[in-house]
């Protein structure tokens, strides 16, 4: 690697553990993902970067919708592995969890989550491996108070992995 890229600096960025959700005929679906910022304040815009081979990213780019729910920090790691490292595509993810339809009609989930956000896509950005959607705030609302789970506390904590298809997926650089 070239002295340029010393990639332990993209280690010290800090996110936070989100569940994106969004829907199509009906089913819903979810995964989770780190990447999720707020972009703008006014108007509030909202941006998740999520993978083009997972199910969730085929419902938002159809859909033009997507929710997301803010994790709290005592969240189990067995929860996270369900959204995390299951596809839609094999397992039907919202059979035993709690959720609630949005505004924008889609499913958001409740259990485990603080806060919750509900977005219509106002545009796209292909990122390569990833799909960067730009969403306008339609909806966020405070479900209880707490800690929001970070990325940081997941992996030091929680001692949780990061799957290939995380946004911010890297083998560990080795110095
Ligand atoms: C801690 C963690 C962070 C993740 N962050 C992202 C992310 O930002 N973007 C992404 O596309 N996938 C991310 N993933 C991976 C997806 O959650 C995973 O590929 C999921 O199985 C996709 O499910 P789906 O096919 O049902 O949509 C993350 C997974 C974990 C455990």
């Amino acid at each position: 690697m070239s002295d340029q890229l010393n990639m332990k600096a993209l280690f010290q960025l800090s996110y936070g553990v989100y569940i994106v959700t969004s829907h199509m005929d009906g089913k819903p679906n979810g995964q989770i993902a780190n990447t999720f910022f707020q972009a703008t304040a006014e108007p509030p815009r909202l941006a998740a970067c999520l993978n083009k081979e997972n199910l969730t990213h085929d419902y938002v780019k159809k859909s033009g919708v997507f929710g997301v729910s803010i994790l709290d920090q005592e969240t189990p790691f067995q929860f996270i592995g369900a959204f995390g490292f299951k596809s839609g595509k094999d397992v039907n993810k919202f059979e035993n969890v709690s959720f609630i339809t949005g505004v924008t009609g889609v499913p958001i989930v409740t259990e485990n989550a603080l806060s919750y956000i509900e977005l219509k896509v106002m545009g796209e950005m292909d990122a390569g491996s990833h799909t960067l959607f730009v969403g306008d705030l339609v909806n966020c609302q405070v479900l209880k108070e707490g800690t929001p789970l970070t990325y940081k506390y997941y992996h030091e904590v929680i001692k949780g992995k990061t799957p290939k298809k995380a946004t911010t997926y890297q083998a560990m650089p080795e110095k």
